[in-house]
């Protein structure tokens, strides 16, 4: 409990109102995890609309979904959580001010983009995507997942007459970011992206 008060101490003074240390940790992490999502996953997006105002459901509830979330929100996008579980969906929702989409309601809604965010599909793991192909009413597919390039979501995805935007693409951003607070110096982001699908190919 040392660490519990340690961090009481220095972030709101020993005698005022008490968070929870859940609460506290949420507090020191949410600037990182907005820097995340905005560095990770909005780029590929920007590159293909206006983020204000899209209409965007997230598919899960873990760390990359989250950084999403929170990333999109930061840019004014409209941002629903679905998640198997609705628990964890529901709570990230709440924290980000974004809202909660049940799997009852998916089939009726639209969105300009969705972003899968579980591990469902990856190294052609075996089991369902993580959303029916009758719940996918969207103009772009977000797939988070970058080994294989095609997964099933992806094939459910093209089969409906959806644009695709790779895992991969995330991921070179990622490293193109980590290059350039390294060095200083701009990413060769054409030339990573080519490795990059060399390597995963
Ligand atoms: N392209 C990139 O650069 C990049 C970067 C980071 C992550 N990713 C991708 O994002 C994935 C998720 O990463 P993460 O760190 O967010 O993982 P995580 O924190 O473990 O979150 C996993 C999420 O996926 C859901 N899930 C797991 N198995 C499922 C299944 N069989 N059916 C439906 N939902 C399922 C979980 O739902 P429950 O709450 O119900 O368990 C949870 O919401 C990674 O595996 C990777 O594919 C890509």
């Amino acid at each position: 409990m040392a660490g519990r008060d340690y961090l009481r101490r220095v972030l709101i003074g020993g005698n005022k109102a008490k968070p929870t240390f859940e609460q506290l940790i949420d507090e020191l992490v949410k600037p990182l995890v907005l820097l995340n999502g905005r560095v990770r996953s909005i780029p590929p997006l920007e590159q293909r609309m206006n983020i204000t105002g899209a209409k965007v459901l997230v598919v899960g509830a873990g760390g990359a979904a989250r950084a999403a979330v929170f990333g999109l929100k930061d840019r004014g996008a409209e941002v629903w959580v679905f998640n198997r579980t609705p628990g964890p969906a529901q709570r990230l929702a709440k924290q980000a001010r974004a809202r909660f989409a049940s799997k009852g309601n998916l089939k009726k809604m639209q969105f300009d983009v969705i972003v899968h965010a579980t591990p469902v599909g990856m190294g052609n793991g075996k089991g369902p995507p993580a959303l029916d192909a009758k719940d996918m009413n969207a103009r772009y597919l977000f797939e988070m997942v970058y080994r294989p390039a095609e997964t099933r979501l992806v094939k459910q995805a093209i089969a409906k007459g959806m644009h695709i935007i790779p895992g991969a693409e995330m991921f070179v951003h990622q490293g193109a970011r980590q290059f350039e607070i390294w060095t200083g110096k701009p990413a060769p982001l054409d030339e990573m992206m080519n490795v990059v699908q060399r390597a995963l190919a």
